[in-house]
């Protein structure tokens, strides 16, 4: 396996005193360690997780740890608009400034399902909840300028345990086709893909720089739906590694690579990858940023349609 990609160390030792950053899913894994190193840096973060005693729990463990900065716990089900909207007005009125939005939270190859709202579940989940939290949190991360959005996509954008990565505009909840946990899954993280950039040509010119990233495959709890954890962390460990599973620690350097980066304002709307599995195993080796080898990634039009479509899912105004 080729080596991980590493944000520069000097980056993750600048102060970020008197900066806000909001992370999805912050409780666990990818999201925990970003939370973490941005606490450190001396950041006011906001941990974001659909459940209550576990966020305490993670904080009380980053706490202990001892950090600089300030970490406040709300709670958000991504899978509820209702608590998305809560979510945000709940952050409008308490933080006067947002410099980093993280959208890091997401399931993965999850049984067939819908969310409170009626969206299919991973697609509710990982691309519409995450679609109009960032659109409450727009006109706040345009004031707070210069800030950046960095939205977790993945190398399953493109193909997923055989599935590649498509927006079906005709069934985007898989109402007319057999349900597929991984086609789904894919398709999120396409939109995750998609909807960076649409960001980034809307908000050309206004300092917020919006990219995409894969984290690499990591060592979290993603993989619930698809394996014991326990076998990923104990008797399976070793020969993970090998294949190529990352500590989350290394999962984390694409995002705060995206978000600290002098260089990522000059790519807004790319998507920058951490080392993976692509149909073009030229892309394996990752890259920040790196050309999706997926062509509809690159389709004229295609992420201004899905913001389109997305909006009125949500419910906002077209
Ligand atoms: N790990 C990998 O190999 C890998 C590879 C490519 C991309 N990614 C992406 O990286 C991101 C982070 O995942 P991870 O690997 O760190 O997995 P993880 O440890 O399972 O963390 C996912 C987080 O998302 C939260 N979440 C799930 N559904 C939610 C909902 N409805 N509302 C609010 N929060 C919700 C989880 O909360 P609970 O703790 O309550 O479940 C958890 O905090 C995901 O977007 C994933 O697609 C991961």
């Amino acid at each position: 396996m080729p080596k991980p990609l590493l944000c520069d160390p000097s980056l993750l030792a600048t102060d970020l005193t008197g900066k806000t950053y909001v992370v999805t899913g912050g409780n666990s894994g990818i999201g925990f360690t970003t939370v973490e190193q941005l606490a450190k840096q001396g950041a006011t973060v906001v941990l974001a997780c659909r459940r209550p005693a576990d966020s305490e729990r993670a904080t009380s463990d980053i706490l202990a740890r001892g950090v600089r900065g300030t970490i406040t716990v709300e709670g958000l089900d991504l899978a509820d608009l209702g608590s998305v909207r809560a979510f945000a007005a709940r952050v409008l009125a308490r933080h006067p400034a947002i410099h980093g939005l993280v959208n890091n939270a997401g399931v993965m190859n999850t049984p067939k399902g819908r969310t409170k709202d009626g969206f299919e579940t991973q697609f509710g989940t990982n691309h519409l909840g995450h679609f109009l939290l960032t659109e409450l949190l727009l006109e706040r991360l345009k004031a707070s300028a210069p800030s950046r959005i960095v939205i977790l996509s993945s190398c399953y954008h493109d193909i997923a345990v055989g599935r590649k990565g498509v927006i079906d505009f005709d069934d985007l909840q898989f109402d007319r086709r057999p349900y597929d946990s991984w086609a789904a899954y894919a398709q999120s993280k396409l939109a995750n893909l998609l909807q960076a950039k649409e960001l980034a040509a809307r908000l050309a010119g206004t300092g917020v720089t919006a990219v995409s990233v894969h984290p690499g495959w990591v060592r979290t709890r993603l993989l619930r739906s698809s394996m014991p954890l326990w076998a990923q962390d104990t008797l399976l460990r070793p020969i993970l590694r090998m294949a190529g599973m990352l500590e989350p620690w290394e999962g984390a350097q694409s995002t705060l690579h995206a978000l600290l980066s002098p260089e990522v304002p000059e790519h807004s709307g790319a998507f920058f990858s951490q080392i993976g599995w692509y149909r073009d195993k030229r892309a394996n080796r990752g890259g920040w940023p790196l050309r999706s080898p997926n062509p509809q990634a690159h389709e004229p039009g295609v992420e201004v349609r899905l913001a389109e479509v997305s909006r009125r899912l949500v419910g906002l105004p077209g």
